[in-house]
């Protein structure tokens, strides 16, 4: 039993609801717009709330937001129609427990979402959450971003709403997927992956699709698509980056009709497949770079994942090789200097190469010690990569205005120490701290404009020349993008 508030414009939205929850014994409060809402949660404490995203006079997310910062511990979730999901995903990333789209075609469901939220449920499904998530080997420790990343996958994965997932090679794409699918209502059906980069683009569409026999020299026989088979399941398009123009726009035709034709074939077939695509390559910029459909990626980007790469999460590191160690069956350790060392390292190949690296030293040390030394670790671990090693601040740039010059001056040093000295480094990462340089410039500039405006950030940004959006997002404000 709770007080829960229902606001949405629609009456009979509210009166539905009221019938529902009331006739379980709990007590309900309807508002009807932005106003109301104000009005009631100052006047009342909910435990629940439902919330049109849709309001005459406001932005359900703003109504959200304000009480997510005034109760915390109410739970919300959030309504939506078909076309406005993206705003529920964007909903769940500010701390709704969940959304529900309307019309409710499955009573049952929402039965069952109001009973978890009302008796504390997320927690146990939390537990539920990380247990699957480990038994899938997607590893995760304290790092927020990851944790974060980690629920709105478990969230969505019972939605029927298409998913993309970003990230660097081998920071753990697959796994994810995985990871939804079971999660899924889909779980119980096939899985099935196929890489759009590493088949020719004939081979791909007969894959995809399916053939009729004598489709093309070779078919001998009919052969059922991956459209076919995950009817009920998930596809993992995986690389959907490297599908061919022409692959694209029949991946698009059968994402917004759910209907395709095998190759050779005249029958139209339907098809329920959930979609997952991974890509490691950023499909925004590819679609300015004119390589890949914007439509299409309009489509698959209904929830996007982006996981981190691991020299963005390193804390979670020791606990990647213990889980390495005890899958590789070891009784051996690490040092702590060989834990330290392997933090400066930059980790191109993220948790593909970590998983390489331990498992290399393991292979190793085995009955030639029991704690894994410095000597076990590759070369490339251990030479001063990283400009950091040369001069420890400039890894971590301080926000202040004043130490650009020390920053400059030690960031220069230290390339050029790598240029005289170094006959092996891993440049990736020389570029990478280019780019580091470049934000901590423009960061500095916009503090150093604010501090003489007095905080005024559409005068900073006109005597920046830069839009107050571009500003934000050098000040690194969430949300804020410039190419927005
Ligand atoms: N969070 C994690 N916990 C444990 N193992 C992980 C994690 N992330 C990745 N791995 C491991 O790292 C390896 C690479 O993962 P995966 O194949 O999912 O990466 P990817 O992002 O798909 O890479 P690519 O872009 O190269 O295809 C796998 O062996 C996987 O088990
Ligand atoms: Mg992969």
């Amino acid at each position: 039993m709770g007080n829960i508030l229902v606001i949405d414009d629609e009456r009979e939205v509210g009166t539905f609801f009221q019938h529902l929850l009331e006739g379980k014994g709990n007590k309900v409060k309807l508002g009807f717009s932005g106003k109301d809402f104000f009005q009631l949660i100052q006047q009342y404490k909910f435990d629940l709330a439902f919330i049109d995203v849709k309001l005459p006079d406001a932005n359900g997310l703003n109504l959200l937001k304000q009480l997510k910062r005034s109760y915390p511990s109410c739970k919300a979730v959030v309504m939506t129609g078909y076309s406005t999901i993206k705003t529920a995903v964007e909903a769940i990333k500010h701390g709704a427990n969940d959304y529900i789209e309307k019309p409710f075609d499955d009573i049952e469901q929402l039965e069952r979402l109001i009973d978890e939220l009302l008796s504390d449920g997320p927690l146990s499904s939390q537990d539920d959450m990380y247990k699957l998530a480990e038994t899938l080997g997607f590893i995760v420790g304290t790092n927020k971003e990851m944790n974060d990343l980690l629920k709105l996958a478990y969230k969505i994965a019972k939605k029927n709403v298409n998913v993309l997932i970003e990230g660097e090679t081998g920071t753990g794409k697959e796994v994810l997927a995985h990871f939804i699918h079971n999660a899924s209502m889909r779980y119980d059906q096939p899985f099935i992956g196929v890489n759009c980069g590493a088949v020719s683009e004939t081979l791909l569409e007969s894959e995809l699709f399916g053939h009729e026999k004598g489709a093309f020299t070779g078919a001998v026989k009919e052969k059922k698509g991956i459209f076919e088979i995950a009817n009920r399941g998930t596809l993992f398009l995986d690389e959907i980056g490297e599908a061919s123009l022409a692959t694209q726009v029949k991946l698009l035709r059968v994402l917004e009709t759910g209907e395709y034709i095998r190759v050779g074939g005249e029958t139209i077939r339907k098809t329920n497949t959930r979609i997952i695509a991974a890509s490691h390559v950023n499909l925004a910029k590819a679609v300015e770079e004119k390589t890949f459909r914007e439509d299409l990626l309009y489509r698959l980007d209904v929830v996007k994942l982006t996981i981190p790469p691991l020299r963005e999460r390193l804390e979670d590191l020791p606990i990647l090789i213990d889980y390495f160690l005890k899958k590789l069956n070891t009784p051996l350790s690490f040092s702590e200097d060989c834990i330290s060392q392997m933090k400066q390292y930059h980790w191109p190949g993220n948790v593909r190469e970590l998983f390489n690296v331990v498992k290399r030293a393991v292979t190793l040390a085995e009955g030639e010690t029991e704690v894994i030394t410095l000597d076990y670790l590759p070369e490339k671990l251990k030479i001063p990569l990283h400009l950091g090693q040369v001069s420890n601040s400039v890894r971590s740039p301080k926000d202040g205005v004043e130490d650009l010059e020390a920053y400059l001056q030690e960031w220069m040093n230290g390339v050029l120490a790598l240029w005289r000295n170094s006959d092996r480094l891993d440049l990736e990462h020389v570029l990478s701290s280019v780019k580091e340089l470049e934000t901590k410039i423009g960061r500095s500039f916009v503090l150093k404009m604010l501090k003489e405006t007095l905080g005024n950030r559409k005068e900073a940004a006109e005597r920046l020349n830069i839009t107050v959006r571009t500003l934000r997002y050098l000040l690194k404000e969430k949300g804020a993008d410039p190419k927005a």
